[in-house]
Protein backbone atom coordinates (compact mmCIF):
# COMPACT_ATOMS: atom_id res chain seq x y z
CA UNK A 1 0.00 0.00 0.00
CA UNK A 2 1.21 3.63 -0.27
CA UNK A 3 1.30 5.82 2.55
CA UNK A 4 2.30 8.88 2.93
CA UNK A 5 4.60 9.59 5.87
CA UNK A 6 5.24 12.87 7.78
CA UNK A 7 9.09 12.31 9.31
CA UNK A 8 10.85 15.40 10.24
CA UNK A 9 8.68 18.06 8.83
CA UNK A 10 9.15 16.41 5.42
CA UNK A 11 6.88 14.48 3.38
CA UNK A 12 7.84 10.64 2.18
CA UNK A 13 5.91 8.39 0.00
CA UNK A 14 6.54 4.53 0.80
CA UNK A 15 5.09 1.94 -0.93
CA UNK A 16 4.91 -1.02 1.66
CA UNK A 17 2.81 -3.66 3.06
CA UNK A 18 0.52 -2.32 5.96
CA UNK A 19 1.93 -4.82 8.30
CA UNK A 20 6.01 -3.58 8.00
CA UNK A 21 6.48 -2.42 11.55
CA UNK A 22 7.73 1.75 11.42
CA UNK A 23 11.30 0.76 12.06
CA UNK A 24 12.00 -0.99 8.83
CA UNK A 25 10.18 1.58 7.09
CA UNK A 26 12.63 4.31 8.83
CA UNK A 27 15.68 2.08 8.73
CA UNK A 28 15.50 -0.29 5.22
CA UNK A 29 13.20 2.26 3.35
CA UNK A 30 14.56 5.67 4.20
CA UNK A 31 17.55 4.59 5.28
CA UNK A 32 17.19 6.67 8.84
CA UNK A 33 19.51 4.27 11.01
CA UNK A 34 19.50 6.21 14.31
CA UNK A 35 17.00 4.22 15.52
CA UNK A 36 17.84 1.24 16.47
CA UNK A 37 16.73 -2.45 16.94
CA UNK A 38 17.06 -4.20 20.17
CA UNK A 39 14.30 -6.95 20.58
CA UNK A 40 12.06 -6.72 18.24
CA UNK A 41 8.84 -7.10 20.82
CA UNK A 42 8.66 -3.77 22.35
CA UNK A 43 10.22 -5.09 25.37
CA UNK A 44 13.72 -2.63 25.38
CA UNK A 45 13.05 1.17 23.72
CA UNK A 46 16.05 1.29 21.39
CA UNK A 47 13.56 1.69 18.70
CA UNK A 48 11.88 4.28 20.57
CA UNK A 49 10.59 7.28 17.85
CA UNK A 50 7.97 9.95 18.57
CA UNK A 51 4.15 10.11 17.10
CA UNK A 52 2.44 13.42 17.33
CA UNK A 53 4.87 13.83 20.83
CA UNK A 54 4.26 10.59 22.29
CA UNK A 55 7.20 8.35 22.33
CA UNK A 56 6.19 4.76 20.78
CA UNK A 57 8.01 1.45 20.04
CA UNK A 58 8.64 1.32 16.18
CA UNK A 59 9.11 -2.05 16.36
CA UNK A 60 5.71 -2.75 16.92
CA UNK A 61 4.20 0.09 14.84
CA UNK A 62 2.77 -1.44 12.23
CA UNK A 63 3.05 1.17 8.70
CA UNK A 64 -1.06 0.66 8.34
CA UNK A 65 -1.16 2.10 12.05
CA UNK A 66 0.73 4.76 11.88
CA UNK A 67 -1.22 8.42 12.00
CA UNK A 68 0.33 11.83 12.82
CA UNK A 69 3.97 13.32 12.82
CA UNK A 70 6.73 11.05 13.70
CA UNK A 71 10.01 12.60 15.12
CA UNK A 72 12.98 10.56 15.01
CA UNK A 73 16.24 11.12 16.58
CA UNK A 74 17.84 12.37 13.32
CA UNK A 75 15.11 15.17 14.04
CA UNK A 76 15.86 16.45 17.30
CA UNK A 77 18.92 18.58 16.06
CA UNK A 78 21.92 18.55 14.42
CA UNK A 79 26.01 18.62 15.78
CA UNK A 80 26.34 22.36 15.37
CA UNK A 81 23.13 22.86 16.59
CA UNK A 82 21.89 20.34 19.28
CA UNK A 83 18.76 20.37 21.31
CA UNK A 84 18.97 20.95 24.77
CA UNK A 85 18.22 17.73 25.50
CA UNK A 86 21.27 16.43 23.24
CA UNK A 87 23.31 19.28 24.67
CA UNK A 88 23.15 17.77 28.15
CA UNK A 89 23.52 13.88 27.12
CA UNK A 90 27.27 15.22 26.06
CA UNK A 91 27.54 17.41 29.12
CA UNK A 92 27.06 14.23 31.03
CA UNK A 93 28.45 11.78 28.33
CA UNK A 94 26.13 9.74 29.35
CA UNK A 95 26.72 6.83 26.31
CA UNK A 96 28.84 4.21 26.27
CA UNK A 97 28.45 1.90 23.51
CA UNK A 98 25.62 4.33 22.60
CA UNK A 99 23.39 1.33 21.53
CA UNK A 100 20.02 2.14 23.33
CA UNK A 101 20.55 6.35 23.28
CA UNK A 102 18.36 6.99 20.92
CA UNK A 103 15.66 5.64 22.18
CA UNK A 104 16.74 7.18 25.51
CA UNK A 105 16.51 10.67 24.14
CA UNK A 106 13.38 10.17 22.35
CA UNK A 107 11.94 9.05 25.76
CA UNK A 108 13.21 11.47 27.64
CA UNK A 109 12.32 14.59 25.50
CA UNK A 110 8.52 12.68 25.63
CA UNK A 111 8.66 13.03 29.13
CA UNK A 112 10.44 16.46 29.47
CA UNK A 113 7.48 17.87 26.86
CA UNK A 114 4.68 16.40 29.34
CA UNK A 115 6.08 17.63 32.23
CA UNK A 116 9.10 19.88 32.52
CA UNK A 117 10.84 19.23 36.17
CA UNK A 118 10.53 15.74 36.45
CA UNK A 119 11.55 14.32 39.62
CA UNK A 120 13.87 11.38 40.58
CA UNK A 121 10.67 9.07 40.68
CA UNK A 122 9.09 10.54 37.62
CA UNK A 123 12.24 10.46 35.90
CA UNK A 124 12.10 6.46 36.95
CA UNK A 125 9.02 5.68 35.98
CA UNK A 126 8.88 7.41 32.21
CA UNK A 127 12.14 5.57 31.33
CA UNK A 128 11.67 2.09 33.39
CA UNK A 129 10.95 0.40 29.91
CA UNK A 130 14.40 1.51 28.30
CA UNK A 131 16.89 -0.50 29.36
CA UNK A 132 20.48 -0.19 28.47
CA UNK A 133 23.06 -3.03 28.96
CA UNK A 134 26.19 -0.70 30.06
CA UNK A 135 23.87 0.41 33.02
CA UNK A 136 24.01 4.50 32.29
CA UNK A 137 21.15 5.12 34.29
CA UNK A 138 22.08 7.86 36.67
CA UNK A 139 23.70 9.48 33.96
CA UNK A 140 20.68 9.39 31.93
CA UNK A 141 18.69 10.40 35.37
CA UNK A 142 21.41 13.44 35.44
CA UNK A 143 21.16 14.26 31.78
CA UNK A 144 17.25 14.69 32.28
CA UNK A 145 17.33 17.12 35.15
CA UNK A 146 20.10 19.54 32.92
CA UNK A 147 18.12 19.30 30.08
CA UNK A 148 15.10 20.31 32.21
CA UNK A 149 16.84 23.25 34.06
CA UNK A 150 18.50 24.36 30.22
CA UNK A 151 14.91 24.31 29.31
CA UNK A 152 13.48 26.19 31.79
CA UNK A 153 16.34 28.73 31.67
CA UNK A 154 15.63 29.11 28.00
S1 LIG B 1 13.42 -2.91 19.42
FE1 LIG B 1 11.54 -1.98 19.84
S2 LIG B 1 11.34 -2.06 21.99
FE2 LIG B 1 13.13 -3.23 21.55
S1 LIG C 1 24.90 2.79 26.29
FE1 LIG C 1 25.26 0.70 25.77
S2 LIG C 1 23.27 -0.19 25.85
FE2 LIG C 1 23.00 1.80 26.65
Amino acid sequence: MSKTLRINGKTHQVDLPDDVPLLWVLRDELGMTGTKFGCGVAACGACTVQVDGEAMRSCQLPLGDVEGEITTIEGLGTPDNMAKIQAAWVEHQVAQCGYCQSGQIMQAASLLAENPSPTDADIDEAMQGNLCRCGTYPRIRAAIHSAAKMMQEA
